[in-house]
Formats: C-alpha cells, sequence, structure tokens
C-alpha cells in the first residue's frame, strides 16, 4: 500500500487533467507527430490517470509500461483504463485499449522505483513519463532518473509537480505558519530519501538540461473554486494532518484553521517537457 487511495487519486483526476498545461501538452505532441509505434514508460502510475490523459496527444499505436509498486492501484489501473477504452482486451497481464483509432498496449510493472530504477524502466522508451509524482523523490533519485532516462535518450514529460504555492479562500491568520509547517512534512522521506516538496522542478529542469536536454516548463496550477467542493475539502484535511504530524502549529491554531470552510483554493503545480539531443 502506498498511501495513495483510488478514491483520492479518483477525485483529483478531473482536476489534473483539466490542469495540465495545453500549451506543453502540444509540444509533446509536435515531437512525437509521425512516431508509430511509439514507446512510453509511466512512473508511479496510480490507476492509469496519466495515460488517460497523455495516450490522446500520441500516435495511433503506442506502447505503455505503467509502474508503480502498489498492487491495488496497478488492479484499478486495469479497471479505470478497460472502462476508459471503447475497447479493451486483457491477456496474460496485458491490457489491449482501442481508443478512438488508437490501439494501445499496456504491461503493467509491479516494482519499487526507489529500489531498482533500472529493472523499473526496463531497456528502453521513446518517452519517461510522470503525474503527480516528482514532489515524493530525493535529489538524488531525481539526479538517477535523468541519468537513466539520458542513457535511454528518451524524451521526458511529467506534469502537475507540487512547486510551493498555495492559497486558500478565505484566506486566514495561520496560512502562512500552516504552509510553512506543510513544506518541512514536504521535506520528509516518502520512501527515497529527503523529499524534493516544492524543489522538485527546478531540480528536474537543472539535471535534465546538464543532461543536454532541451527543457520547457509551463504553470499547471489547480485552480480550485465553485463544483470543487469536495476536493478542496480533502485537500484541507490532508494539509492540516499533515501539519499536525510535523508538531509545528499548535493544535489549538490547526483546529480553528480546519474549522473554517473553504470555497477556493491555488495549489501550485509545474510540467516539465525535456527532449533529448539531437
Ligand atoms: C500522487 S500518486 C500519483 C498517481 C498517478 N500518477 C496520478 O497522476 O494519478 C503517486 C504514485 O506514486 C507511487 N509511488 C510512490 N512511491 C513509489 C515507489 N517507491 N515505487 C513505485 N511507485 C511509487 C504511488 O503508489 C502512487 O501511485
Amino acid at each position: 500500500m502506498s498511501g495513495f487511495s483510488p478514491q483520492w487519486l479518483d477525485l483529483r483526476e478531473p482536476v489534473d487533467h483539466r490542469s495540465r498545461n495545453k500549451g506543453l501538452g502540444r509540444a509533446l505532441a509536435k515531437h512525437f507527430e509521425g512516431w508509430r509505434p511509439m514507446t512510453v514508460v509511466d512512473i508511479g502510475c496510480g490507476t492509469g490517470s496519466n495515460l488517460r490523459a497523455t495516450a490522446p496527444l500520441l500516435g495511433p499505436d503506442q506502447h505503455w509500461t505503467l509502474v508503480d509498486y502498489d498492487q491495488a492501484l496497478l488492479d484499478a489501473a486495469v479497471e479505470r483504463l478497460s472502462a476508459w477504452a471503447d475497447g479493451a482486451d486483457r491477456q496474460d497481464g496485458k491490457l489491449a485499449l482501442f481508443k478512438g483509432a488508437k490501439r494501445i498496449n499496456v504491461e503493467f510493472r509491479r516494482a519499487d522505483l526507489a529500489g531498482d530504477l533500472e529493472g523499473a524502466l526496463g531497456p528502453g522508451a521513446n518517452l519517461v513519463t510522470a503525474s503527480a509524482f516528482f514532489d515524493l523523490v530525493s535529489a538524488d533519485f531525481i539526479s538517477a532518473l535523468v541519468t537513466a532516462v539520458a542513457r535511454r535518450k528518451a524524451a521526458f514529460f511529467t506534469v502537475l509537480t507540487y512547486d510551493g504555492d498555495q492559497r486558500w479562500t478565505p484566506e486566514h491568520d495561520a496560512d502562512a505558519a500552516m504552509a510553512d509547517a506543510f513544506h518541512a512534512h514536504q521535506a520528509t522521506d516518502k520512501g527515497f530519501g529527503a523529499a524534493a516538496g516544492p524543489n522538485a522542478p527546478d531540480l528536474l529542469g537543472e539535471a535534465l538540461a546538464a543532461a543536454g536536454y532541451t527543457v520547457t516548463e509551463a504553470d499547471s496550477a489547480w485552480r480550485l473554486g465553485e463544483g470543487d467542493g469536495a476536493l478542496i475539502a480533502d485537500l484541507a484535511r490532508g494539509f492540516a494532518e499533515a501539519v499536525r504530524e510535523t508538531g509545528k502549529v499548535e493544535a489549538s491554531v490547526i483546529a480553528d484553521w480546519v474549522a473554517v470552510l473553504r470555497t477556493g483554493a491555488v495549489v501550485g503545480h509545474t510540467d516539465t517537457l525535456a527532449l533529448p539531443p539531437a
């Protein structure tokens, strides 16, 4: 179990999809225009949300490997992807999806990215991708991942990496203290060593540029308001719980902060596209 429930991932998926930077998506599509077939590895795939949003940008013949260490999420991915496609055929643990004019073959790889990055990535791919993943990992992991991606001469595309910006509506006197504590919690070990948290986008960009990649970064903030009540409430609950765990904010202040009904929030994210040197 990773601590990420399918229910939480379901709740955030529509917001994740509408928040992804459209311009960067178009740049990815342009880079791979005419590629057939193409191979993709999605790391920390959860229930397959990244495939559902990225596959429409790519060509008609795609081969994806979905990697996660949480078997329950991989099982949920099979279910969610089959329901998303126009048609699905499951054989020997593999899934053939038919969506519009695209055929998308999917393999699932249960692997701990922190323990065996090479095995998790496999021998090679045209594209290594992830969604809502990189703030969990350490600076060392980012460096190792970029080296591994560059060795495979793969393109790299990751979306929705938390960048440290957060604003709540209505504002509260404790917002700044709560955010400081939350960022301390973000830096705790999520299985990869001290997590990069909101530094992840910069660390990724620097490492990819140093490897000779052409890097483009773009905004993909969640802008939550009317219609997003369930996600805002869950987000505030999870945020307060993380703050509580740090012991950096008094319990009475947290209780006061939690008691406010929030109608909006902005959570800053960055999308990163990195294209390999020719
Ligand atoms: C925030 S979720 C994002 C899931 C999915 N990419 C999405 O956008 O909905 C982070 C994912 O990373 C996976 N993960 C975290 N640590 C991992 C590790 N060490 N090895 C493999 N997967 C890991 C979790 O199981 C979870 O599915």
